[in-house]
């Protein structure tokens, strides 16, 4: 039976390569998304455009949109929900010339936006659905190995903290979460330096995702299939 997947930040880099990816298994795709690329409109899937996830409006919006399509379609259900959207500021800085309000931003999009997105779904996420957080290795304590990065690097940390809590609330509904790092990838975000194209990095994140089921949930996955150290 044909899945349905729900992805953020499907406009550009890892998310719209990971739409592809899943146009290409003949899965039906919903894309949420601040503004849609001409590359996005031009993959005909259902795309909810105009959602700004710092923003509470945001959220008003993706729950009418779903009970929309609810109404339409009988049991409707996600099979897979990727929360992807994702901001990075470079903050090569000193601390105490860190951005506060840069941290904020980030903990808005990186940490909250998951969580909230996920909670506005969660009516859509039933047995066997599956989330895939797409988080980053510079989230991991453990492999701190040059500091800096304050925003990025704790609101993704409290991502991952923030599933974990998560996946104690949802689990035992036979819901599997997954915790995933894209590698070092050609984006806007990276200001297209990396190891990896979007191309490569999806495919590897599909086939990982694949994967997930009880036996693996929960896990922090790098991009090579191998497990990060919290
Ligand atoms: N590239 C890497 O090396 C790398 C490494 C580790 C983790 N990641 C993670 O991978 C994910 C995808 O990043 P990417 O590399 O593909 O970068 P990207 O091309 O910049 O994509 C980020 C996406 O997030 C969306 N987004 C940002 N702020 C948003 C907001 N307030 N509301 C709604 N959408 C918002 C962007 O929307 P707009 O198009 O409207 O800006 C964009 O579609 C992110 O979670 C990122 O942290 C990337």
């Amino acid at each position: 039976m044909q899945k349905t997947i729900v992805i953020t930040g499907a406009s550009s880099g890892i998310g719209l390569e990971l739409t592809k990816r899943h146009i290409e298994n003949k899965d039906s795709v919903i894309a949420i998304v601040r503004k849609a690329s001409t590359e996005l409109k031009e993959l005909n899937i259902q795309i909810l455009e105009g959602v700004d996830l710092t923003t509470n409006e945001a959220y008003q919006r993706i729950e009418n949109f779903f009970t929309g399509i609810a109404k339409e379609k009988d049991n409707f259900k996600i099979d897979l929900l990727i929360n992807n959207a994702g901001l990075f500021l470079n903050e090569e800085v000193p601390f105490d010339e860190t951005s506060f309000d840069n941290m904020r931003k980030q903990f808005e999009v990186n940490t909250i936006a998951p969580l909230r997105v996920t909670s506005t779904l969660l009516p859509y996420l039933i047995k066997d659905s599956k989330v895939a957080m797409i988080t980053s290795k510079m989230g991991s304590i453990s492999d701190n190995g040059f500091g800096g990065y304050y925003g990025y690097r704790m609101s993704k940390c409290a991502l991952n903290m923030g599933t974990m809590s998560l996946s104690k609330a949802i689990g035992q509904r036979g819901i599997t979460l997954g915790l995933f790092h894209p590698g070092f990838v050609q984006t806007k975000m990276t200001s297209n330096q990396g190891d990896l194209t979007p191309t490569e990095s999806s495919q590897r994140l599909f086939d990982s995702m694949s994967k997930m089921n009880k036996e693996n949930n929960m896990k922090y996955w790098d991009i090579d299939g191998s497990l990060i150290h919290w």
